[in-house]
């Protein structure tokens, strides 16, 4: 996922710091070329060796120096991109103002790639206007900050500040270095979204259901771009997509069948300027589902088992469609433009997502996708890319049309 990249990792002095070391063996395995930097700080939590061992390269620290380089510019002329994990309220003080008081600090000021913030503190000094202050400049200046998670803090009691779980940053990391490469500022700030992702599942009887093959993986991946973005995100995931991580911030629902989709959908669009739907609805629902388990003898005969289906109802369709920029996914396993055209006249979208669902290594459960973006007067091929790749390109594309 990373294969290739020359990734610098900035520790600074928080109690988060003792979890980066395996954060780092996380971007290793993902085929980065990972250094590290240290504030002097940091070194109280979290030891210099500890990351020479796992990076087998020593760490930028103060009074370490190579007579044939100037440590902290080679540094940053070697990293691609920087992520400071966790983020003290002093050094994004300090980098927001310019202040190079340290080498990590001076490396950061000689990057030329945005850095990716993962702000880590105590709720008060998070929530203090100057904190505030500082994070909004880092934001004017292009570089990506992540909100904190809430949760249960060094000091013992519950509150905003605690840095989020590593597979949510991993995946801030993913949205942020393909924000980058892509080459377009994304900025949603003052967009509302509605996202919805993952397969519906619909009840035979207690234990037995219909459901598809949809993971949400592509649902969870606009969301989370959305919102490191700067949109305000509500995510209606289905039971599918329960697993994987959602950035703090984003207003989750959860729901199972088509039907609670619909209600929900419904009751969340109104405030909504954009709305995406990428769930994978179930057509059809039980129309008799059992309150008890189905017994093969009671039911069967030779002929098999019949279940009477009833249509679920289109939900897209049903949207209202005034005041929001609305997107629909089509899965096709054969004439996927013509298919989808359709779609966008039948469901009355402003963009259809179409992709070719014959391809297995492509769309349904899996990493990467490849798809079309269909607007009325137009037809945009998007090259074969991680799905977090292809939500940035969609986000962007929905940031211009609505320019
Ligand atoms: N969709 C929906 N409600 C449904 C079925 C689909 O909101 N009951 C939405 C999907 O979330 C997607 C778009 O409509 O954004 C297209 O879904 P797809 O399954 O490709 O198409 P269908 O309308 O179900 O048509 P068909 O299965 O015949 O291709």
């Amino acid at each position: 996922m990373l294969k290739g990249l020359n990734l610098t990792v900035v520790v600074t002095g928080g109690i988060a710091a003792y979890k980066i070391p395996d954060f780092v063996r996380t971007l290793i395995k993902a085929g980065a070329n990972v250094r590290v930097a240290l504030t002097p700080s940091a070194k109280q939590f979290v030891t210099p060796y500890t990351f020479e061992v796992l990076t087998k390269y020593p760490p930028l620290v103060e009074g370490v120096h190579n007579p044939d380089t100037v440590a902290h510019i080679a540094l940053a002329d070697w990293t691609d991109y920087a992520i400071v994990m966790p983020a003290t309220a002093n050094t994004i003080g300090k980098f927001a103002n310019g202040i190079a008081d340290n080498e990590a600090l001076s490396m950061m000021l000689a990057l030329k790639s945005p850095l990716l913030f993962v702000p880590a503190m105590n709720e008060k000094m998070w929530t203090n206007q100057a904190t505030q202050r500082n994070v909004s400049q880092l934001r004017l200046d292009g570089h990506i900050v992540v909100e904190p998670d809430t949760g249960f803090l060094a000091e013992g009691y519950e509150g905003k500040g605690r840095m989020p779980a590593p597979e949510a940053v991993f995946q801030a990391l993913l949205v942020s270095i393909a924000i980058d490469k892509q080459g377009q500022t994304l900025d949603l700030t003052g967009h509302k979204l509605l996202v919805s992702a993952g397969g519906t599942t619909e009840k035979l009887d207690p234990v037995r259901f219909l459901t598809n093959r949809s993971s949400g993986k592509m649902g969870l991946a606009i969301a989370n771009a959305a919102a490191l973005a700067g949109g305000q995100v509500t995510l209606v995931r289905t039971d599918h997509a329960k697993n994987l991580p959602v950035l703090p911030g984003i207003e989750v629902v959860t729901v199972e069948s088509a039907q609670e989709l619909y209600d929900t959908m419904h009751k969340h669009v109104t405030d909504k300027d954009i709305v995406i739907m990428s769930a994978a609805v179930s057509d059809y629902r039980s129309a008799h589902p059992a309150d008890q388990k189905m017994k093969k003898d009671q039911l069967s005969n030779q002929d098999g088992l019949t279940i009477q289906l009833a249509e679920n109802p289109d939900i897209l369709a049903s949207l209202p469609k005034e005041g929001h920029y609305t997107v629909g996914f089509a899965a096709e396993t054969q004439k996927v433009i013509e298919y989808g055209r359709n779609k966008l006249l039948k469901k009355g979208v402003d963009m259809i997502v179409a992709n070719d669902v014959s391809d297995q290594t492509i769309g349904f459960n899996t990493d990467d996708n490849q798809v079309t973006l269909i607007t009325k007067d137009s037809e945009r091929p998007l090259e074969r890319q991680s799905k977090i790749g292809v939500a940035v390109e969609l986000l962007a594309r929905i940031q211009d049309e609505l320019k």
